[in-house]
């Protein structure tokens, strides 16, 4: 595989729940999920890490601003799961990890919202970006793509995003290891997807659940910046929908699209 020129590449092998993942640590790179994919349809489950991500991707079509070192930029290509666990779920594993790491790591405490944001405080702190590809013979390989805010102060942050995010510096005042961070997220991240293959997404669906603050709100559901629905959150289905009622009449189960909390 090319590597944009003078990137460094270092490669370390991390045995876990899951077996081998090779993770790679680059200095800069369009996105990690781009090289993560390359290395997914090769049959490799790798984790990507790169200090800079030029044309980082956020949900929605949008940038994920992803300047040097202060954030986390990792995207999981996990190939060989077998049917069933988390496999149509996987981002409500992925958040669920994430959630586990930065309190074991850092100690702060997040809160979920749907579908797999983390915020603090009603600022964002980390998002993921969850891409699985199905063929004949069933879901091939996962892409799972996390940022998260680490060691940014607030002037760290860019304008545009300095009112409606925040780091886990800025959270607990303590700068966090990088390092340390992503391999207990790799490693938390495999062992619910080996448990899950095993046990069933149940567990980690009750976690997701329990510390999801969208549940129980009053919301609005969006599309490309117009609104679809408005109603009560009432609840996350199997494969981590939202359930909406509205007018506490009509229900409604969403799988994707943008919500935002009417209740101040
Ligand atoms: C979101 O907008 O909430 C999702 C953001 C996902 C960002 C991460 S950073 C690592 C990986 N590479 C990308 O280009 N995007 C994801």
């Amino acid at each position: 595989m090319n590597f944009p020129d003078g990137n460094k590449i270092i490669t370390e092998d991390l045995y876990d729940a899951l077996g081998c993942r090779k993770v790679i640590f680059l200095k800069r790179v369009r996105s990690t999920n781009i090289v993560a994919k390359n290395l997914a349809r090769k049959g490799c489950s790798a984790a990507v890490i790169s200090a800079v991500q030029t044309a980082g991707k956020g949900s929605h079509g949008r940038r994920w601003e992803s300047d040097a070192d202060k954030g986390l930029y990792m995207s999981l290509a996990t190939c060989g799961i077998r049917e069933g666990g988390v496999t149509r779920c996987s981002s409500v594993a992925a958040v669920v990890a994430v959630f586990r790491s930065v309190r074991r790591v850092s100690g702060l405490c997040t809160e979920i919202k749907w579908p797999n944001d983390l915020m603090v405080g009603g600022r964002k702190l980390c998002g993921i970006l969850s891409e699985a590809m199905w063929g004949d013979e069933g879901l091939e390989y996962l892409i799972t793509g996390i940022g998260i805010n680490v060691n940014q102060n607030k002037s760290d942050l860019p304008d545009s995003i300095r009112e409606i995010a925040t780091s886990i510096f800025i959270e607990s005042g303590k700068t966090c290891d990088m390092h340390t961070l992503a391999y207990d997220l790799i490693r938390t991240f495999d062992g619910i997807i080996c448990e899950s293959e095993t046990e069933g997404a149940e567990g980690v669906m009750k976690e997701y659940i329990s510390n999801c603050r969208t549940v129980g709100k009053e919301i609005s559901v969006s599309d490309g910046g117009k609104e679809i629905f408005r109603g009560r959150a009432e609840g996350i289905g199997a494969g981590g929908s939202l359930i909406v009622r509205s007018a506490g009449v009509l229900t409604q189960e969403f799988d994707f699209g943008e919500v935002t909390n009417r209740e101040i």
